[in-house]
């Protein structure tokens, strides 16, 4: 399945978005990529036909380059985060690239309000937080909250370090999961305890969905 537009393309639209303007740690707020955002919607659109024409949840969005790329795919995208200086940038994004197909929401993907949409969105599409500030486990918990929502597939960036856990959790949750791409995520030194300028570290691309 071809995609609407050439990954360079996509990779070029997702370059001139803005990010965090003061990242908040304890959310563990750092942009995915260009690069690795347009790689992996590219992989989900062209492989899976994941988002043209779908209705696509991008939960934790921050500033939006997951939701704004996913959009320029084709799809109908709604952002979801808990925090609303993030949610600022993400419109001020919108509002500069004049890309339509996104609704902001602001609240806690974790809590009991996102039930309303269970099973409602085709593809759900994160970068959770990993789970390295005093809350582990919580990127397992957003992709169980994403399973529910989805009545297809959840698409979601983990530390490759985590590969096994989530193969365990997975099976234990009685649906199906793979590592469609192995990624370099670059991580730069976004706040004051990250010593070195820029770590580099693995990232699996995972696409997990209930059994047909
Ligand atoms: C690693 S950042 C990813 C940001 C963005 N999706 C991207 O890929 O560039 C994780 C995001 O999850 C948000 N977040 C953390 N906990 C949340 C929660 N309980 N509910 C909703 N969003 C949350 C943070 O504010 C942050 O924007």
């Amino acid at each position: 399945m071809a995609a609407v537009m050439k990954l360079k393309t996509l990779q070029g639209h997702l370059q001139e978005l803005s990010g965090f303007e003061k990242p908040k740690v304890q959310l563990e707020q750092y942009e995915t990529p260009p690069h690795i955002a347009a790689i992996a919607l590219y992989t989900m659109q062209t492989q899976y036909e994941a988002l043209e024409g779908k209705l696509v949840l991008d939960a934790g969005c921050g500033p939006g380059a997951l939701s704004f790329g996913a959009a320029l795919l084709g799809a109908a995208v709604t952002a979801v985060d808990v925090d609303a200086d993030a949610l600022n940038v993400l419109q001020e994004n919108k509002d500069d690239t004049d890309i339509a197909n996104v609704d902001v929401v602001q609240c806690n993907f974790l809590g009991p309000s996102v039930c309303r949409w269970e099973n409602y969105f085709d593809t759900v599409v994160m970068n959770p937080p990993f789970g390295t500030k005093n809350n582990a486990g919580i990127d397992l918990r957003f992709l169980r909250a994403g399973l529910d929502l989805s009545c297809d597939s959840v698409y979601s960036l983990h530390k490759s370090s985590t590969r096994t856990h989530i193969q365990k959790k997975i099976k234990e949750w009685g649906v199906k999961g793979t590592v469609i791409a192995e990624l370099r995520y670059d991580l730069p030194a976004t706040y004051k305890f990250h010593k070195q300028q820029s770590r580099d570290i693995a990232v699996d691309l995972w696409r997990v969905h209930h059994p047909c």
